[in-house]
Formats: structure tokens, C-alpha cells, sequence
């Protein structure tokens, strides 16, 4: 399974910051910096530290430590290529605030074994992608600080069933809804999903109590194109092309975000936690 991961970011890793570009991933983007930033980041002490767990080409790493310039964090991955990308970031200001750390997250790497960060998020399918998941939210549910918040954002089983039909792919849709298990396009290898009562039973599990659960974005979805790293989708152009509309529709999605039920229709699904008292 991890040859696979390898191999697929091996191929995705140089245009991987592409995304940035396509105007349903800035939507979508926008909503998990403001969940991040407003529910989480904004009440720790200005010298924070964190984990970004599967952190990729360091996308979340380098705006975190950009708008929160005490910070400091350790981004682990196991893509090789997407490290290389991330290593690009670690300049200026960054570079002695940054460690960038290859490993697999089934089997933490010994350079943050022991220690202990006030928060710790996952990205964009990262826990779909591991063989045990469970396992892994418990170990670095185990790098928190007392008061540490350990942060997903996980795709939506639901979601992938409906999409895979709407694109054409019926087996699968079918393998998403019957196996929880399924991909978004040909070429990338299977990927866990997830339903929010399972993830609130994975935190249960790794003794964490769910303090914040919602998915985004709810209200536009997206189409064939935005699972490619470029090119969007006529009909999402036409909606968030106008930037008057995009700063509606985040509006209306910064607002339904706020209700529980929509993390079963988000494409996908946040949810966040700190460890429960023992
Ligand atoms: C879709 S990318 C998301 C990257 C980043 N979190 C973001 O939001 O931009 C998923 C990342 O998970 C990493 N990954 C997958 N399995 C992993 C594992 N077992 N240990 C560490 N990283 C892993 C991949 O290498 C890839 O960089």
C-alpha cells in the first residue's frame, strides 16, 4: 500500500500546489483555513507548536507559520517527492521554524516519538490513505500537549458514492457505499472513506473527545475536473468565477458549516478533538 502512495505522489508531487488555482479548492481551502484558524489556532499561545501529519508539499504548513509567525512545526510525510516540494518552503523566516520529517505515520518516526505539540492536523484523504487509521489517530493523539487539539479533515464516504455516479463510476460508487472503501479517479490507489460516526468513533478510540464536527464544502461539489490538479469544471467556473459570488457562496458554506448534520454532506468531513481527561 505505501509503494503505492509513493508511486502516486511521485507523479502528482511537482504540479501537486496547482491546486491553489482552481477556484472549488480555494473555496474549500478558504473553509478549512477559517475552521483552523478561527476554532483552533487563534486561542493558543503565539509560540505554538504542531504537527502537520501527512503535511505533503506544506501547503497548510507554510500558511500556518506565515500567519502565526511565532510558530513553529514539524511537517512528516512519507512521499519523498512531496518532501522535496515542501523543502522549497523552508526559506527566510521559515526555514529554522520548519523540520521536515520522512516517515510513515503507521510507525511514527523517532524524531517526533516523545514529544509533544499543542496541535496536530491531518489533510486532504492523508488518513484514507493508511492501512489502520484507528492506530494512528491513537499515536499521535499521543503527541498532544494536556490541552492539545488534534485536528481531520477526512473524505466523505457519501460523498464518493454520489460522485463516482455522477462522473460514471459505478463500480466505484458501489465499492464506496458497500466497502467504504473506493477512489475518486483511475489512477490513484484506493483510499479508506469515512461516515462522521465512524470518525467520532475513531477519536473515541484513540481517547479523544470530539469537540468540533462539520463538513464543507456542502453546498457546490465537484466534477470531474477538480480531481486533477488543473483545469475546473465549466459550471463551478461559471458559479465562483465572479468574485462577488465566491464571497456569497463562502458565506452561505461558512454558515451551514456552523450546523452538526452537515458533515454527512460535506465532501468532506472535519472533525477535531482534544484528549479526554483520564
Ligand atoms: C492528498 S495529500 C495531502 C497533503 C497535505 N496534507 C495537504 O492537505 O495539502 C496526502 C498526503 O498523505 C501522505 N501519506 C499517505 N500515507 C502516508 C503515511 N502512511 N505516512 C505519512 N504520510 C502519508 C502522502 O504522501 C501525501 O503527501
Amino acid at each position: 500500500m505505501s509503494t503505492d502512495v509513493i508511486s502516486y505522489f511521485h507523479q502528482k508531487a511537482d504540479r501537486y500546489d496547482e491546486v491553489d488555482q482552481q477556484v472549488y479548492w480555494r473555496l474549500s481551502d478558504e473553509l478549512l483555513w477559517h475552521t483552523l484558524t478561527t476554532t483552533y489556532l487563534d486561542d493558543l499561545p503565539e509560540d505554538f507548536t504542531f504537527l502537520d501529519a501527512g503535511g505533503g508539499t506544506g501547503r497548510w504548513t507554510r500558511r500556518v507559520l506565515d500567519a502565526y509567525p511565532r510558530s513553529r512545526g514539524v511537517l512528516v510525510d512519507l512521499s519523498p517527492d512531496m518532501l522535496a516540494v515542501a523543502e522549497t518552503k523552508r526559506t527566510g523566516d521559515r526555514a529554522d521554524r520548519l523540520e521536515l520529517v520522512r516517515g510513515d505515520l503507521g510507525d511514527l518516526p523517532e524524531q517526533v516519538r516523545g514529544r509533544r505539540f499543542d496541535v496536530i492536523w491531518n489533510f486532504h484523504n492523508v488518513i484514507g490513505f493508511l492501512p489502520d487509521p484507528g492506530a494512528v489517530l491513537t499515536s499521535l493523539a499521543g503527541l498532544l500537549s494536556d490541552t492539545g487539539a488534534l485536528v481531520t479533515l477526512a473524505p466523505n464516504r457519501y460523498h464518493a458514492v454520489y460522485f463516482n455516479l455522477a462522473v460514471g463510476r459505478l463500480e466505484a460508487a458501489r465499492s464506496a457505499a458497500t466497502t467504504g472503501v473506493s477512489t475518486f479517479t483511475d489512477d490513484m490507489p484506493p483510499l479508506r472513506l469515512f461516515s462522521p460516526d465512524e470518525l467520532i468513533g475513531l477519536y473515541g478510540a484513540a481517547g479523544c473527545r470530539v469537540d468540533l464536527l462539520t463538513g464543507f464544502p456542502s453546498a457546490v461539489y465537484p466534477s470531474r475536473q477538480e480531481t486533477r490538479l488543473d483545469g475546473s469544471s465549466p459550471a463551478v467556473v461559471e458559479l465562483l468565477g465572479d468574485p462577488e459570488v465566491f464571497a456569497d457562496v463562502l458565506a452561505i458554506e461558512k454558515k451551514l458549516a456552523l450546523e452538526p448534520d452537515l458533515a454527512a454532506r460535506g465532501n468532506n468531513i472535519f472533525i477535531a478533538g482534544r484528549r479526554s481527561a483520564a
